[in-house]
């Protein structure tokens, strides 16, 4: 059963933005890809490290720390071994950022 949490304000992600939040014990990172938001686990599936401040291309991040590279929309790891971090559905009611967790 998933419940629908509110994250942030619409203005603290502005697009190219990221924002590391945590929600009961869990860290996700959000993304603002030209006006698209992505929600996923900020914990990159090499070594658990956060990848919020990894720099981006298009909707692919690369973790800063070794560079695997992130696809956002899927979670899918498309440079580095075959592995997927969590993605979140994600909405926005009022000027606030929802995820579904
Ligand atoms: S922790 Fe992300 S590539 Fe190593």
């Amino acid at each position: 059963m998933s419940e629908k949490v509110r994250v942030a304000a619409l203005n603290e992600i502005p697009p190219g933005k990221s924002l590391a939040v945590k929600i009961a014990e869990t860290d996700i990172a959000l993304f603002n890809v030209d006006g698209r938001l992505y929600a996923v686990r900020n914990a990159c599936p090499h070594r658990n490290l956060p990848i919020h401040d990894g720099k981006r291309d298009g909707t692919k991040v690369v973790c800063p720390w070794h560079s695997w590279i992130i696809e956002l929309q899927t979670g899918a790891v498309v440079a580095g071994p075959d592995f997927h971090i969590k993605t979140y559905p994600i909405s926005v009611t009022d000027d606030y950022i929802h995820i579904e967790i």
